[in-house]
């Protein structure tokens, strides 16, 4: 029996709960069906990396729509003038290893050449605490826009240490971006209690953690499914 087209059903917390920091995707089809390939427990690594990837880039196209622009006038080849703008400032990447790497070439397919940076910041298994190992960032970050990477917001520990590292680095919190795949409301309270000048651009906000601290529905350990599962 063929089942008839119906409208996506969304138990999440709906926008309007979420922190004024938090700017979530649109809901469309698309989304829905590329998030129910990558959640589902048997896409094996070659369609989950695809469709990863397919998600990542229509985050990274909506989070450079936060991007302040200022005019600018061309010419166009037919003699006339075009006032349009341009981006405002410079920008950098900066991935929280090792999941957040998995969105930097979505972040180079948009932005040609753009600098990027890494910061190793790991979840201990048992308690969930993230702990920071390693941070190499371009040297004039301080006076650059800050695309924050890492596709999982749980209990928010990691991004909050990978904010602080930033912020030690001399980057205002007005000026960095976390762009994020699955989120919830614990991470994003934890996010926006912390740092509340932050943007937040979620792809999808779940319903909540698990005892693991896991997100749930959620879709597992994305490292391990991007990068080693079968
Ligand atoms: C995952 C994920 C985030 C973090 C989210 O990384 O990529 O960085 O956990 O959890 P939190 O919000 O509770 O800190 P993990 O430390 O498992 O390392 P990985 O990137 O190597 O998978
Ligand atoms: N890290 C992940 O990869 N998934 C979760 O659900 C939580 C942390």
């Amino acid at each position: 029996m063929s089942t008839a087209p119906q409208q996506q059903q969304h138990t999440s917390i709906c926008p309007a709960d979420l922190p004024a920091n938090v700017f979530t995707l649109q809901r469309t089809g698309q989304l829905a069906a590329l998030f129910t390939i990558i959640r589902d427990t048997n896409t094996h690594r070659g369609d989950f990396v695809f469709y990863a990837d397919r998600i990542c880039r229509l985050l990274i196209e909506e989070g450079l729509n936060h991007l302040p622009v200022v005019d600018k006038s061309v010419s166009t080849p037919t003699g006339l003038k075009y006032e349009g703008v341009g981006f405002e400032g410079k920008i950098c990447g900066v991935s929280i290893m090792r999941a957040g790497e998995a969105m930097e070439a979505g972040l180079r397919e948009c932005c040609r050449a753009v600098r990027i940076g890494k910061i190793l910041i790991q979840r201990d298994e048992e308690t969930a605490q993230a702990k920071l190992f390693y941070a190499k960032l371009p040297d004039d970050i301080a006076s650059r826009y800050c695309l924050l990477l890492d596709p999982m917001l749980a209990t928010g520990g990691s991004a909050i240490k990978a904010v602080e590292v930033l912020i030690d680095h001399g980057v205002p919190q007005e000026r960095i971006i976390f762009l994020n795949l699955v989120s919830c409301p614990e991470g994003l309270r934890a996010m926006h209690d912390a740092y509340p000048k932050i943007k937040i651009v979620t792809a999808w906000v779940d319903e909540k953690l698990n005892e693991q601290k896991y997100i749930v529905p959620g879709l597992g350990d994305f490292g391990d499914r991007y990068f080693t599962s079968n």
